[in-house]
C-alpha cells in the first residue's frame, strides 16, 4: 500500500477529510491538493491527530495546471480521488460560471494533465443530483439523466467527459461515485462536516438548532407526496463514503471496465419530520421547528438503489440513521463553533 501514493483533491474538505483519514489508516500514501476555499488548515492537523500519520499537503487550485504538472512531476501518483468542487445548489444558479470554472474547467485540467502524466485511475465525486426530479424516485445508475440545477448539471458534464475518455482509451479506470445525502461525523468528534459559511443541508442546520446558535429549523414544504409531506431522501454516513473510497483503490485493479458508475446511499429514505425524530431521539434534545414553504429546486423524494455497488465493488452502509445523528451530534457538541 505505501507504495500506492494517491492524490486526493479537495481533501481538506468534509468527505475529503473522512477519507483521507481511512486510507492513511489502511497504509496508502497520501498527497493533497485543496485550495481551503471551503475548508481550513486546521483540518489537516486534526487528521494527524487522529492518524498520527503524515502526508503531504499542497494549497493550491485545480485550475492551476502548472501546481497539477508539478505535482505529478513530484510524486509518482498511481491514482487521483478528485472531490475537489464548489457544492452549493443554490450558488450554482446564482454564480453559473463560477460553477463552471471550478468544476468543469478544473476537472478538464485534472484530466489533461493525468493523461500527460500517464496516470489513468480516478475516483469522481458525483451527486444524486444528476438524476433531477422523476416520478420514479428510487434511482438505479442506468436511470434518466436530468439535473435541475447548475450544480447538477456540472457533475453530469463531468462524468460524461471521463466516459468519452474511457471509450476512447481502455487503459483508463474511471470510477464516478453518485452520493446520495452524506450526513454524520468521524466517531472521535475531531472532523464533521465544517461549513464555513452559512450551512446548505439539513444536518448541520438540525445541529445548530440543538446547539443553540438558532432558535428553531425551517421545515421546506410540507406538501409534498410523501408519508408525512415532507421531502425525503436516503441519508448515508460520511464514514461509509470513505469505505466504499477504499475499496475503489481495489477496484481499479480487479475491473475490467473503464467507465463505472455506483450510487452510494442505503436504499431507505427518510423525510425531514423523521430526521428530527431520529435526531431528538438519539441526542435527547428537542428541536423546534416550523413548517415553511418549499425550497426552490428541491425534489420530493431521493432515494439509491445501491445493489450495484453491493455486487461489484463488495460496499455497502453500515451505519444508521440513528447512529449518523449520534456522530453529527458529537462533532458538533466538541465544535460549538465549527474548527
Ligand atoms: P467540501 O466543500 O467540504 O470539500 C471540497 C473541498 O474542495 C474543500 O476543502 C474545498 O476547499 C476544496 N476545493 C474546492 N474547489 C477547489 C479547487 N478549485 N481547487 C482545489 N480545491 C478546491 O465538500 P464535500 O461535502 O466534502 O464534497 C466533496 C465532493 O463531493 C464535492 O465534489 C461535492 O460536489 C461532492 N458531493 C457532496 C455532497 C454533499 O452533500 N456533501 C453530495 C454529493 C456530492
Ligand atoms: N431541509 C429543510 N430545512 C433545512 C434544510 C433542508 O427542511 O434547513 C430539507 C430539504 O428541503 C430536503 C431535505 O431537508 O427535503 C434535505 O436537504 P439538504 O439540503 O440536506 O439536501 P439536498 O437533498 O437538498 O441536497 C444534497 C446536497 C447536494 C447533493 C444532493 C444529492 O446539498 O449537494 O444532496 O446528493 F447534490
Amino acid at each position: 500500500m505505501k507504495n500506492h501514493k494517491i492524490l486526493i483533491t479537495g481533501g481538506a474538505g468534509y468527505i475529503g477529510s473522512h477519507t483521507v483519514i481511512k486510507l492513511l489508516e489502511l497504509g496508502f500514501s497520501i498527497v493533497i491538493l485543496d485550495n481551503f476555499s471551503n475548508s481550513t488548515y486546521r483540518i489537516i492537523k486534526k487528521i494527524k491527530e487522529i492518524t498520527n500519520k503524515n502526508f503531504e499537503i499542497i494549497k493550491g487550485d485545480i485550475t492551476d495546471r502548472r501546481i497539477l504538472k508539478n505535482i505529478f512531476k513530484k510524486y509518482k501518483i498511481k491514482s487521483v480521488i478528485h472531490f475537489a468542487g464548489l457544492k452549493s445548489v443554490n450558488e450554482s444558479d446564482k454564480f453559473p460560471l463560477s460553477y463552471y470554472e471550478n468544476n468543469v474547467i478544473g476537472s478538464i485540467n485534472l484530466i489533461k494533465e493525468m493523461e500527460l502524466a500517464n496516470i489513468k485511475n480516478l475516483v469522481f465525486s458525483s451527486s444524486a443530483t444528476v438524476y433531477g426530479n422523476q416520478n420514479n424516485h428510487l434511482y438505479k445508475e442506468d436511470a434518466p439523466l436530468s439535473p435541475i440545477n447548475t450544480y447538477g448539471r456540472t457533475k453530469l458534464i463531468i462524468e460524461e467527459i471521463l466516459r468519452s475518455i474511457c471509450n476512447i482509451d481502455p487503459e483508463w479506470r474511471a470510477i464516478i461515485f453518485r452520493y446520495f445525502n452524506p450526513i454524520g461525523a468521524h466517531e472521535s468528534g475531531l472532523i464533521g462536516d465544517n461549513p464555513i459559511n452559512c450551512p446548505n443541508n439539513l444536518l448541520p442546520f438540525i445541529c445548530q438548532v440543538a446547539i443553540g446558535k438558532r432558535k428553531k429549523l425551517f421545515v421546506f414544504g410540507d406538501d409534498y407526496p410523501t408519508s408525512d409531506g415532507t421531502g425525503k431522501r436516503d441519508y448515508i454516513h460520511v464514514e461509509d463514503l470513505a469505505n466504499a473510497h477504499a475499496l475503489s483503490i481495489n477496484y481499479f485493479e480487479k475491473t475490467n471496465n473503464s467507465f463505472s458508475v455506483f450510487n452510494l446511499g442505503t436504499g431507505k429514505s427518510f423525510s425531514v419530520l423523521e430526521v428530527i425524530k431520529a435526531f431528538e431521539e438519539a441526542t435527547s434534545i428537542k428541536i423546534p421547528y416550523q413548517i415553511v414553504k418549499r425550497r426552490d429546486g428541491d425534489v420530493c423524494e431521493s432515494l439509491a438503489d445501491p445493489s450495484k455497488a453491493k455486487l461489484e465493488l463488495g460496499w455497502e452502509a453500515k451505519f444508521d440513521l440513528k447512529r449518523m445523528c449520534i456522530d453529527s451530534w458529537r462533532w458538533q457538541s466538541i465544535n460549538p463553533k465549527g474548527i
